[in-house]
Formats: structure tokens, sequence, C-alpha cells
């Protein structure tokens, strides 16, 4: 196999930001802690799990969004920019929040969403109101085609055209998911000025960051002409996929727009607590890096979901890794990410025994990794009856295991009434193991999933290596992936068996100690099945 990466990555930068070798925790605050017994985990749920957080050894939380929203789409409808939803709390339990997590040295990142608003925004109640108010192009308003039909053939990427009649004012709004989301304006300058002050609001308030929304949605072409025909389309795919998002998404013009969020960022930031930027996107690698910028003028980290859909084959990964390593700009950081709220658990792609494998691999890969609560316990998706299902994805194309309901489940923190999540039923049945796999049946038991995060990410923290080291990979053959790390004389070698026998590795000269196995196997120049090792060089 011929591989086309640099040999080695490129040297450490010294006096890194802190991002660099951070590592990040999802949270999805429906679901991580209820205070209140209303079944919605919050603010305070949030809160009285900080130490969890910190004897995990994470280093920053992601929390999906918390602001006041209908909860069309779960708070990816935002009603106020600026504020805190009820049912997770007030402002001022927000700020309590980012001072108990800053004393423990914990950050906090926010989600934006600047794509599109809820249709109950006051925005949007006024650009709806008629065609002269002054917001009317604060949204994408279009008229109809000659025969009355929708403007365009763009489709919504929860199904279903992606334009609504508004009967009133007689024309069709854009909204690239539900009409309860409607597409806002990034041409207009007013939207972009609002918009921008919301990120000032918030690092005022001390925000160490956002992980941004569809960012290669938010501009769309000036002319909205069709989008072409996906060949390849089948309806188990989903409606959105019929056509290709050629028109809809990922225009020039939205690297300027990165750039005003990036300069506010860079506005706020001081050596040591610099604001980072997390870009949703979901495009092909060469897509992807430009979301970097030109000269570090994007984005900090535009989020890289290869590992998520990757097929579970060493080779394949191997060639994966050093394309991605290889097609990164200068001074561009990577990242990795095995899991969120809208796509199935790394546990339930994998099986149990790889998905140990898999999280060593996310944690010991160059660049910053973000974890999705429960993965660190191994959970699986959830089974939700048909009664209990929310996800608006689900219920608009029921049936092709599009819904996101199964990765939201409440996080189970002990086999006590509703795990511990809830004094009331949570909003969203919990995994059908919650009794046997959850916090406190895990902290105690060495060879628990929770106890191998434990052990990887302190490792990251006691190894420049890992946190911040080159990168190179190893020769290897089968189902054996493995690579070294080095920051100075800090050296790592990784090597992780993809299958489910026995494989030989060949190992860099000379000798090698083992610091973790995601398996009780010893460590001998033959991987036992599903084993993972970490290796230091024999002092
Ligand atoms: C991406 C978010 O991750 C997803 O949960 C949401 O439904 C859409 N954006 C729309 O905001
Ligand atoms: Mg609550």
């Amino acid at each position: 196999m011929s591989i086309s990466a640099p040999d080695v990555t490129p040297d450490v930068t010294p006096n890194a930001p802190w991002w660099r070798s951070a590592v990040l925790y999802q949270i999805y605050p429906r679901s991580f802690q209820d205070s209140d017994g209303d079944g919605i985990g919050d603010l305070n749920g949030i809160a009285a799990r900080l130490d969890y957080l910190v004897d995990l050894g994470v280093d920053a939380i992601w929390i999906s969004p918390i602001f006041p929203s209908p909860m069309a789409d779960f708070g990816y409808d935002v009603e106020d920019y600026c504020g805190i939803d009820p049912r997770f709390g007030t402002l001022a339990d927000f700020d309590a929040l980012l001072a108990a997590a800053h004393a423990r040295g914990l950050k906090i990142l926010l989600d934006f969403v600047p794509n599109h608003s809820s249709d109950q925004h006051p925005w949007f109640r006024e650009s709806r109101a008629s065609r002269t108010n002054p917001k009317r192009d604060w949204y994408l308003w279009r008229d109809a085609a000659p025969d009355g039909g929708v403007p365009n053939n763009w489709i919504s990427d929860f199904g279903g055209p992606a334009w609504e009649w508004d009967e009133a004012t007689g024309q069709y709004y854009y909204h690239a998911f539900l009409k309860e989301q409607p597409d806002l304006n990034w041409r207009n300058p007013d939207v972009r000025a609002a918009m921008l002050d919301v990120l000032r609001f918030w690092f005022a308030r001390g925000v160490d960051g956002f992980r941004i929304d569809v960012l290669w949605h938010m501009v769309k072409h000036a002319d909205f002409p069709d989008n072409p025909l996906n060949p390849a389309w089948h309806v188990s795919m989903g409606e959105m996929h019929r056509v290709l998002q050629r028109h809809s998404t990922d225009q020039p013009e939205v690297h300027a727009i990165a750039g005003d969020m990036r300069r506010i960022a860079d506005d706020y930031s001081t050596p040591g607590e610099e604001r980072v930027l997390i870009g949703e996107i979901y495009l092909p690698l060469e897509r992807l890096m430009h979301y970097y910028g030109q000269d570090e003028s994007g984005v900090h980290l535009p989020f890289n979901f290869q590992l998520i859909d990757a097929r579970w084959d060493a080779r394949t990964l191997a060639q994966m890794i050093a394309d991605y390593e290889a097609a990164l700009p200068p001074g561009g950081w990577p990242n990795w990410v095995l899991g969120n709220h809208d796509r199935p658990r790394s546990a339930t792609k994998r099986g149990a025994e790889q998905a140990r494998v898999a999280a060593m691999l996310l944690l010991t890969l160059r660049g910053t990794p973000t974890l999705y609560y429960g993965d660190e316990l191994g959970l699986e998706d959830a089974v939700i009856p048909p009664d209990r299902v929310q996800d608006p994805r689900e219920l608009r194309e029921p049936g092709l295991g599009l819904g996101r309901d199964p990765v939201r489940a409440p996080m189970p923190w002990d086999a006590g009434a509703h795990a511990g999540f809830s004094t009331a039923e949570p909003w969203l049945p919990l995994g059908a193991d919650w009794r046997t796999r959850n916090v406190a049946a895990e902290r105690d038991d060495p060879a628990s999933m929770l106890s191998l995060h434990r052990a990887l990410l302190a490792l990251r923290r006691r190894h420049p290596a890992l946190g911040v080291g080159q990168f190179r990979l190893i020769e290897a053959e089968g189902d054996v992936l493995a690579y070294e790390r080095v920051c100075g004389d800090d050296r790592i070698v990784v090597a992780l068996n993809l299958g489910a026998t026995p494989h030989p590795v060949i190992l860099p000269p000379g000798a090698w100690r083992l610091l973790l196995s995601t398996t009780p196997d010893p460590f001998t120049d033959t991987l036992a099945p599903n084993q993972g090792v970490i290796l230091q060089p024999e002092r």
C-alpha cells in the first residue's frame, strides 16, 4: 500500500493554545442530568456533575443549544440568541456554571446556530409581517415559480421541499431544515452585524468558544439555481439526498463570514485563554480544508467526522489518516470525532470490543478529540418505542433509521430510580442495560469502558507525545493499525488489532513496555483479538 502522507507530521509548535492538547466532551443538555424533576436535563444538573468530568479527565465541554427555543428541533431553533431557555435554567445559572467550571479548570463551549433561527424569533415574526418590513430581507424570501410552485428544487435536510409558502405575504421562505427553522440571509449586512454581536455577548460573559452549527450551509448561491439530481440516490438515504447540494451549501462567500467570526474570537483571546471556533461541516476532505481559511483565518477546527462513517478496516483507516494529515494546510491542527447527537453511537456501529479499540484510536491520534457523552460508558443506541419518538427527523421520514433519539437517551448515573438522571420519567427512555451500564457500576471496575477512558485521558495528560506530538504511521499488515507519537524524548507507540483473531505486529527496533491495553492480555509480539496497546520505550 502506498501512503501519500509526509513521513512525519510537522514539528510541535511551542506555546500552543490550550485547545490543541485538549480533549472536548459534548453534552446534550436535555439528556445529561436533570436537577428540577421535569425529566429534562438542565444547567444546574451539569453543574452538579462537573466533578465527574474533572475526574474523567476532559478539558472542555461543548453544550448543545441552551437558548430559548420552541424546541421544534430541540434547541437548534433559537428564539433568542442571548438568553437561556427556562427548561435549562437562567442566565444566572449559566454564569454560575461557567464560574464553577472555570474554578475546576474546565472550559465551556456553546453551540452557535447562525444559519437559521426559530420561526418564533422576533426577527422572523417581523420579516413575515409584510413585504416592506425592514426585516423582510433578513430571511430568504422568493416568489413562486410561474406555475405557482416552489422557487427551485432544493430539499430540506429533514425531507420535503425546503420552501414554505406564506399565505399572508404571497411568497415562499427558505428553510434548510424544518419549516420552523427559516434560514437567515447572511448576505444582508445587518444580519451579519446582529449575529456577530451574539458571539461578542457570550465571549464577554467568559465563554471559551463555540461549535458552529452547519457552517457550510450559511451562504446559498445568489441566484438560487436548481441543484443537480443525485444519480446515486436511493430511498433509504432519505429524501434530502435526491439532489446534490451544490448551490444550496458551501458557497465561496462563507469563508469571509468565518473570517469575521475568527477575528472576534481572536480579539477576545489572551495567552492561555484562547477562544476556539469549531465548525460543523460535512464535506469531502479537500473542501473541508478550506474552512481552516487562508493563513489560519477560518475556524480553528473544522470538524473531521471521517471516523464516524469509516469502514472499520485497518488499511482503510491508515490511508484515511494519512490522507487527512497530508491535506491539512500549514498551521492547521487536526481533530477527530467518533460520535455526536446526530449519528449512531460508536459501540452500536463497532460492537463492544472494537468500541474500546476505537476509543484508544480517538484518544491517541494527533489532534483534538471530541468525546460524545455516554460513549465513555460504552452506551449503545437506545431502543425508542414508536410512542416515545421525539425527533422531528424520525417523525418526518419514519422507519429509515435516520432518527436521532436513540443516541440522545439519558445518561445513566447509577442503578437507582431513572438511573439517577432525574426523579421523574425522562423525556426519552433510558438504554435497556442502564442497571448494569452506568457510571456508579463502571467507576470501580478496572475492566470497564469508563476506566479505559480515564486511563487514556490520564496518559494523554502525562505524555506530551500523545497531547501534541508528531505522528508517524508504522508499516503494518492485515487488521493491525500502528503508529508512533513523538515529542522531544517522549515516545509512544500505539498498535491496534481491529480484528477478532490474534495478529503479529512488527514494532520499531528497541524494547517496549506496555502502558495500557484494551484487553486483559499481556503484550507480546502478537496482539490478542481486539487488543489495542499503548507502549513506551523500556528505559
Ligand atoms: C446540525 C445539528 O447537529 C442538528 O442536530 C440539527 O438538527 C441541524 N444542524 C439543524 O440545526
Ligand atoms: Mg430539568
